[in-house]
């Protein structure tokens, strides 16, 4: 299972990098207004080749298939590493299905984006996404329940043999990120906050604490018995 930052904070993703964990980022057009990146093809530049080889999903940014298209192949050029979203319908609700196949056949990797049913997921399997971005949170938020949607995809999937990995996003507790986790998705895509949340435990953090007190302590009693009080 892969992990990826939900986000366009440059400083989360050099922290994240540093722990070793990371697979990849993910943003969408909200997430980039919200964390300063007005300058989408700056900002995306600076996180594909901070982040290279892991792959950058940047979403495209209208509602004409054909402006999409054409979008896409434009991100495309920013990095080897970038993936471009494509929404499995638009506003109107026209399929977007034949962008993710003319991209997908351009040998540009696909995350098809905004996927609440086991439907939309299937059919942007078949049009060769290289991702399907199910939206964990938003499908709670209408009564529906994610990880019978991730299970049923991953079922799905390993039935038929397609190779399309199941990204879950619009993750908001670190309880979705263990339901998400367990029910079979291949990519968590996590705000940076949450992860934090995710790795944090109080008593982790009182356990250390005694451990330290302890080994403080030991020290003090091997420099008694050596005859010298100073402390380290
Ligand atoms: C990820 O790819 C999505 O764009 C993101 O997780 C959506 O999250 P939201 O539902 O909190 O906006």
């Amino acid at each position: 299972m892969e992990i990826f930052l939900d986000t366009a904070k440059v400083e989360q993703i050099k922290q994240w990098l540093g722990y070793g964990v990371l697979d990849g980022v993910t943003t969408n057009p909200s997430i980039l207004f919200k964390d300063g990146g007005y300058d989408i093809q700056e900002r995306t530049r600076e996180i594909a080749e901070l982040i290279y080889p892991r792959p950058l999903s940047v979403e495209v940014s209208t509602n004409e298939p054909k402006e999409m298209l054409e979008q896409g192949r434009a991100f495309a050029k920013w990095g080897d590493n970038i993936v471009v979203k494509i929404p499995v319908i638009n506003e109107d609700g026209v399929p977007c299905l034949d962008v993710v196949n003319t991209l997908t056949n351009e040998n540009i990797k696909v995350n098809m984006t905004a996927v609440m049913s086991l439907g939309q997921f299937i059919l942007g399997a078949k049009a060769g996404a290289t991702y399907g971005s199910i939206f964990a949170g938003r499908v709670a938020d209408e009564g529906n329940d994610s990880s019978e949607l991730i299970e049923r995809s991953a079922r799905w999937l390993k039935t038929w043999g397609y190779e399309t990995k199941i990204i879950v996003g619009s993750i908001r507790t670190t309880k979705n990120i263990q339901d998400a986790a367990v029910a079979g998705a291949h990519v968590l895509t996590i705000p940076p906050d949450l992860l934090g949340k995710w790795v944090d435990h109080q008593y982790s953090r009182s356990t250390v604490k005694q451990f330290n007190i302890d080994a403080k302590k030991a020290f003090e009693q091997l420099r008694e018995s050596q005859g010298v009080t100073a402390s380290p």
